[in-house]
């Protein structure tokens, strides 16, 4: 491999151009690419100018989508940010290029929260962007499984079972079990007692606590399960105190009671932070990741068309592993690029504008020397390291 070829690159220019330049060389090297591009709000920024006719918006992407997937790899994805001004546009022209079946995801990301607008507005609150997640090839993409933390207990785990292994088990409702162990008659005289929000609490701190013991009964949905199993879950209704279990191998085992299938909460406990969280998978609306505070993200000033480095932290967790390469065509402050290289990934940057290049490049400078403490550094412990090398710059 061609050693300039495998730097990281900030490039100053015209994606259009830029991408069709590096053909030669990266020709299928992306994993991901991420685009940010103008939003086509009919306001001129004080970069750049993001006032464009629909047709001419729409062509110019289509320019960018056009020269761009080339670079990207057979099992790659390619990820639009986007707000709702041309919205149906872009999932019309991506449908187009990249095919309709394609399409992974529409992502709705929570920006901002109604408080603060005016109580009186002409219509909704506008508070989200859309990521739009496309594969190259659908059958050769296997995005990471993300998991995030739960706020609460998932009231349909309200079963405790004494056995785990289930060989003796004896089955209670949880909010009793809590109620008993501390000293109480019922879960409606600790209920009165503590009050409910301070009980609840109590409640979910046990179930943390003993996670292999607090159980959920689902119905399953005989569609979506296998012959065996559909054939334990009849003779389970005719046997409705006994547990039946079905071993599956590669999947956990299929246990069932009186028809339902059992799931224990522990297979949803993970540590975060040290601490052990229930979880639950990504979805795809993320409201959990703030826009407030951003403005010093970087030590650079990019207000309003910044993207937090959280953002792209699960973009690129989403889709993309270590050592693999990420291009962002429309790089403005530098956050991908930032956050790929603070996450171990390799990386392109490309931005036309050079007072915004000059900023990325700042940006970049300060991850590299381990001078940037902003972001995601803490969460990932960044200290510094790797080069970069800056295109078409003037000395
Ligand atoms: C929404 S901003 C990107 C913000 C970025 N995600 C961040 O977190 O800082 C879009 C950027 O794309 C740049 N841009 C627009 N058209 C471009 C083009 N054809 N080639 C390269 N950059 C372009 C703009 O100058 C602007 O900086």
């Amino acid at each position: 491999m061609h050693r300039a070829s495998s730097q990281n690159r900030l490039i100053l220019g015209d994606n259009r151009e830029v991408l069709s330049r590096l053909l030669k060389r990266d020709r299928g090297r992306f994993r991901l690419a991420y685009l940010d591009p103008p939003f086509n709000t009919g306001r001129r920024f004080d970069e750049y100018d993001d006032r464009a006719s629909p047709e001419t918006w729409t062509a110019q992407l289509a320019d960018t989508l056009n020269a761009l997937l080339p670079l990207v790899r057979e099992d790659g994805a390619i990820a639009v940010e986007i707000d709702d001004t041309e919205l149906g546009a872009l999932v019309v022209l991506m449908d187009q290029l990249l095919g309709r079946a394609q399409r992974i995801s529409v992502i709705t990301i929570v920006r901002s929260a109604a408080t603060g607008h005016k109580a009186i507005n002409r219509g909704p609150v506008n508070v989200a962007d859309y990521l739009l997640v496309y594969a190259k090839d659908r059958a050769r993409f296997a995005p990471n499984a993300l998991v995030v933390p739960r706020e609460g207990l998932d009231p349909a785990y309200s079963t405790y079972v004494s056995d785990p292994s289930l060989k003796t088990p004896v089955f209670s409702p949880l909010a009793r079990e809590v109620a008993s162990r501390q000293g109480f008659a019922s879960a409606l005289a600790a209920r009165r007692s503590l009050g409910p929000d301070a009980f609840l609490r109590e409640v979910e701190r046990f179930a943390l606590g003993h996670s292999e013991h607090v159980v959920r009964f689902a119905q399953p949905r005989f569609e979506a399960i296998g012959k065996r199993a559909r054939e334990v879950v009849l003779r389970s209704r005719a046997a409705p105190e006994k547990v039946m279990r079905l071993a599956r191998p590669g999947y956990k085992d299929f246990i069932v009671r009186g028809g339902n299938r059992m799931l224990f909460l522990a297979d949803k406990v993970r540590a975060i932070a040290g601490e052990p969280r229930v979880v639950e998978p990504l979805t795809n609306v993320w409201d959990d990741i703030g826009f407030q505070g951003i403005a010093n993200e970087g030590g650079v000033r990019f207000v309003r068309n910044k993207k937090p480095e959280r953002l792209l932290e699960r973009v690129l967790e989403l889709c993309t592993n270590q050592g693999d390469w990420v291009i962002d065509p429309f790089v403005g402050s530098g956050t991908t690029a930032a956050v790929a290289h603070k996450l171990g990934r390799r990386w392109v940057g490309i931005e036309r504008e050079p007072t915004v290049f000059e900023r990325a490049h700042e940006r970049l400078e300060r991850v590299v020397a381990g001078q940037d403490s902003t972001g995601i550094s803490a969460r990932v412990e960044w200290t510094g390291g790797g080069a970069f090398e800056a295109v078409g710059r003037s000395p």
